[in-house]
């Protein structure tokens, strides 16, 4: 957890007791005793105590992958109580570290007090010489939040209590819940809960009512709050999947933590619960054999097909080299996942190489881009691009799962998502009529906040350079997934200036000034938003837009009608006689004129465009004619705003948003605050 790093950050850290050290580096919080006169000494028999049970908490991470382990060291005032616990969603090896980490740190932020706590993203750690185990501690209470408000705010307080109640429900039996909701049109709110798994169902649903009635002094209304306290936690964000999913909804999860089997009801008294938990701990230590057995044979397996040690390749960040090993794939593998690329199995051809459909052994789906061409960069370089691309994560997104190297072959691994891209529906003369109003108004606002959390949201700033149709995937509910972004990092397409000699893209989606001058900025992707909307809308090519006799240009042809007031004359037929709102039609050709204005200052944020399909109260200011970039020529002078500076590490002081934006959001993003 990063909390107000950079200066001037907007972030509010309230801590009720003034106890949270908000550290450095920002990675965790601490807290150092309750009661400062509880101190120990180097060589007390606490010290001792304390490095027993820090061994022993180190050695149990290090065989069980229970992701809940504690230690009781000694006896009378100098017994030391330890328990950690990882979030549920957390792999084991990163939930192995951040014991290390969480432990090493705490020691050396607490060096005397008897008591401690400290909230890493991933774990929480505690220790005492008091009794800590079943006890609901709800001091400390830390808030951390955004400012940005929910537009209806009491719309979204509604909707994310609803999602609040239903997390509870079940965090209440596992200790654990995460989940989403929709919200006010296009906003996603993402949720997750967790009790100290030690706790039993009736203390974990106090200590989660205590956190969800502070919502109401902190946080009420706005976007995204972080609520912990040391034996349970509470985060939503919006717009931001910042908890591993597939992980969590995996059918067979990867390890269990004790969980009360969901037909037993809430216990009654204290010794129900006791008979239980020892039913339950037996049958999570057989589990937890056979799991560590997996485990075991797993790791063995993989031990032996990794053939390019990676982890060396990398700096000594430990995250990195765990990313790096779970991302890797065998080429073998792949191969044969591929049934060795056949043409059978081939997608489709893109800029960067072909694309093959892949099954692995474990019968997931997958997509294999076979990348044509070098990248310009080392392989390590290359490595930890990937990591981060494959640290974006986001439901509008697709997920990149991992890469791999075997000599000149360079694969990049992909999420497989069903139903092949939008240009095969929308330009389809058969298949359109599958995308009723409603799904194409869905697939807008999806692709929207997709680009939003490139721009913004996301722990580094990507512009997508080639946004278009064919790089919209649907899944199997029709929801819009964005491919190839973080193509520009991945072949080092010098992002840090703004302005490339190497142009890619397609033309017709592309914004004059990158088309023309190779300058491009988040601006240019809006360009190519508001293309894409068009199309959406009118089911029409840009480049191949037939208008009785004369080719015309689509957005030209869109502006047109919408200034002479027939907007209704831009829409796809198939869209004029069934049920869906002109209203929504008309204020999305509306917004996609405003999108591909050939004046970059003129162009909306994505975060304005995302506000205007989100709200019909906010005003959409009045498009002039848009772009025409093969007339553009050099008697046009292309301005770019301030807002154009990117820096390969998205930092405050380089986002800087530009003035003339009303709508311009400027607080951090919550998700700035999380790396994932
Ligand atoms: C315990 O340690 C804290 C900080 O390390 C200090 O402020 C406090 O005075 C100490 N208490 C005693 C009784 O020494
Ligand atoms: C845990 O495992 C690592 C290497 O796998 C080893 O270096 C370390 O000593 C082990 N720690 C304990 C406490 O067993
Ligand atoms: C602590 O761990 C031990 C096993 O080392 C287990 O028997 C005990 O039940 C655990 N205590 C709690 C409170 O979970
Ligand atoms: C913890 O240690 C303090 C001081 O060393 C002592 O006064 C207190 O009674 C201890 N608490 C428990 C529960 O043993
Ligand atoms: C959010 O709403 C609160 C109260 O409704 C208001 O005081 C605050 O200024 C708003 N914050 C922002 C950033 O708009
Ligand atoms: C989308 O994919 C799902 C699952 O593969 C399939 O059932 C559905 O028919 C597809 N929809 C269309 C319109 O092709
Ligand atoms: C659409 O395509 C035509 C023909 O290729 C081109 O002249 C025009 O600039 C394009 N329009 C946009 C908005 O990209
Ligand atoms: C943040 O941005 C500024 C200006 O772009 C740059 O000088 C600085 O090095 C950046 N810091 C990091 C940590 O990237």
């Amino acid at each position: 957890m990063i909390i107000g790093t950079s200066g001037g950050s907007s972030v509010f850290v309230l801590c009720l007791i003034c106890l949270v050290a908000v550290a450095q580096s920002g990675l965790y919080n601490t807290a150092c005793g309750r009661d400062s006169r509880v101190n120990y000494t180097s060589n007390s028999i606490y010290k001792t105590n304390l490095d027993t049970a820090q061994a022993t908490l180190f050695a149990a991470a290090n065989t069980s992958t229970s992701g809940f382990y504690n230690a009781t060291v000694g006896e009378g005032p100098d017994q030391v109580n330890a328990l950690v616990y990882c979030r549920d969603d957390v792999q084991p090896d990163i939930c192995r570290s951040c014991v290390k980490d969480s432990m090493n740190k705490l020691r050396e932020s607490c060096p005397t007090t008897k008591e401690a706590d400290i909230w890493y993203d991933e774990c929480v750690l505690r220790y005492s010489n008091a009794s800590i185990f079943n006890n609901v501690e709800t001091w400390p209470l830390v808030f951390i939040w955004i400012q940005r408000n929910a537009s209806d705010m009491d719309q979204f307080n509604k909707d994310l209590r609803d999602l609040l109640d239903k997390l509870k429900g079940q965090a209440i039996q596992q200790k654990f819940a995460s989940g989403d909701t929709r919200s006010l049109d296009f906003l996603t709110i993402y949720g997750l809960m967790q009790c100290s798994p030690d706790l039993s169902s009736i203390q974990c649903n106090n200590c989660l009512d205590g956190l969800m009635g502070s919502i109401q002094s902190c946080c009420s209304g706005k976007l995204g709050a972080r609520i912990i306290n040391p034996s349970c936690q509470l985060r939503f964000t919006t717009n931001d999947l910042f908890y591993n999913d597939t992980i969590v909804d995996a059918p067979t999860p990867l390890r269990q933590l004790p969980a009360t089997p969901p037909s037993v009801p809430p216990p009654v008294d204290g010794r129900d619960d006791k008979n239980r938990r020892t039913v339950i701990v037996v049958v999570a230590v057989l589990v937890g054999l056979v799991l560590m057995l997996l485990v075991l044979v797993c790791i063995f397996n993989r031990k032996r097909k990794q053939r390019t040690p990676t982890g060396r390749l990398l700096n000594d960040n430990v995250e990195d080299i765990s990313s790096a090993e779970s991302l890797q794939y065998d080429f073998g593998t792949i191969e044969v996942a591929t049934n060795y690329f056949s043409d059978n199995n081939k997608l489709g051809q893109g800029g960067f190489g072909a694309v093959y459909k892949g099954t692995l052994q474990n019968g997931q789906k997958i997509a294999v881009k076979r990348l044509s061409r070098g990248s310009n960069q080392g392989q390590q370089e290359f490595i930890n691009e990937v990591i981060l691309v494959a640290k974006l994560q986001h439901r509008n997104l697709v997920r990149l799962l991992g890469f791999c190297f075997e000599g000149t072959e360079r694969l990049l691994i992909y999420e497989f998502v069903p139903n092949a891209s939008l240009d095969h529906f929308i330009f389809d003369s058969v298949k359109r009529s599958y995308l009723d109003w409603e799904k194409r108004y869905n697939i807008i606002g999806g692709v929207a906040r997709g680009i939003l959390y490139l721009h913004e949201d996301s722990r580094v700033r990507i512009i997508h350079r080639d946004l278009k149709a064919s790089n919209v995937l649907l899944d199997a509910e029709m929801n819009p997934k964005i491919a190839d972004f973080g193509m520009a990092r991945l072949f080092n397409l010098d992002e840090t200036q703004g302005i490339t000699s190497r142009i890619v893209g397609t033309y017709g989606y592309m914004a004059p000034e990158y088309a023309m001058y190779g300058q491009f900025s988040a601006k240019s992707d809006v360009f190519s938003f508001g293309v894409l909307i068009l199309e959406i809308l009118s089911g029409q090519k840009n480049h191949s837009f037939q208008n009785g006799q004369n080719v015309e240009d689509l957005a030209s042809f869109a502006w047109k009608n919408w200034k002479e007031g027939a907007p209704s004359n831009v829409v796809d037929p198939v869209l004029r006689n069934c049920s869906g709102s002109i209203h929504e039609m008309i204020r999305c050709i509306h917004i996609g004129l405003l999108c591909v204005q050939e004046n970059v200052a003129d162009r909306p944020t994505m975060a304005s465009v995302v506000l205007m399909l989100n709200s019909f109260s906010v005003t959409i200011p009045v498009p002039s004619e848009p772009a025409f970039f093969m007339q553009s020529s050099s008697t046009h002078e292309v301005a770019l705003p301030t807002n154009t500076v990117i820096s390969r590490v998205s930092n405050k002081s380089s986002n800087i948003k530009s003035n003339s934006d009303n709508y311009s959001i400027n607080e951090t993003s919550f998700s700035d605050l999380y790396p994932r």
